[in-house]
């Protein structure tokens, strides 16, 4: 995937302006994710999932430290994401009905790629 020029400025301006609260954000984005698709959390049964548990805040903050490294290699995210690819198709097996963009009833976790609707079996990152 290629960003357009305006698509990578708007990007680069948004992870300047979020500054050091990624990590705040993606904790916020898990917590939403476990209220509203519950099943997502059969995944992290080995976690206290309670509200403001430090557990998944520190997952918040590995999930944010992935985001950040993208966002430092946007002209190559398949190749620095492509063990997070691994990891999650290969060995976690997640169910990739969890990587659905939300305007496809998925989670609020990125939209992979392809067109909207189509089913896919791994992530595009
Ligand atoms: C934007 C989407 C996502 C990103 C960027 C992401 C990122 C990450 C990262 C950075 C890790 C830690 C890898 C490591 O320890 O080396 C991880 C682990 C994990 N992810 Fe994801 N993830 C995403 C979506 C999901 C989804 C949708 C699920 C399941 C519903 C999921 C389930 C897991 C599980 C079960 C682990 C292992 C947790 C553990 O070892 O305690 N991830 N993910």
């Amino acid at each position: 995937m290629v960003l357009a020029p305006a698509d990578r400025a708007a990007v680069l301006a948004l992870w300047r302006k979020l500054g050091t609260n990624v990590g705040i954000y993606t904790t916020e984005a898990l917590e939403r994710t476990f209220v509203a698709f519950p099943s997502s959390k059969t995944y992290f049964l080995h976690l206290n999932l309670s509200p403001g548990s430090a557990q998944v805040a520190a997952h918040g903050q590995k999930v944010a430290d992935a985001l950040s490294l993208a966002v430092n290699h946007l002209d190559d995210l398949p190749g620095t994401l492509s063990y997070l690819r691994e990891l999650h198709t290969h060995k976690l097996r997640v169910d990739p009905v969890f990587f659905k963009g939300p305007d496809e009833g998925g989670t609020p976790f990125p939209k992979r790629g392809g067109k909207s609707g189509q089913g896919f079996s791994t992530p595009t990152w």
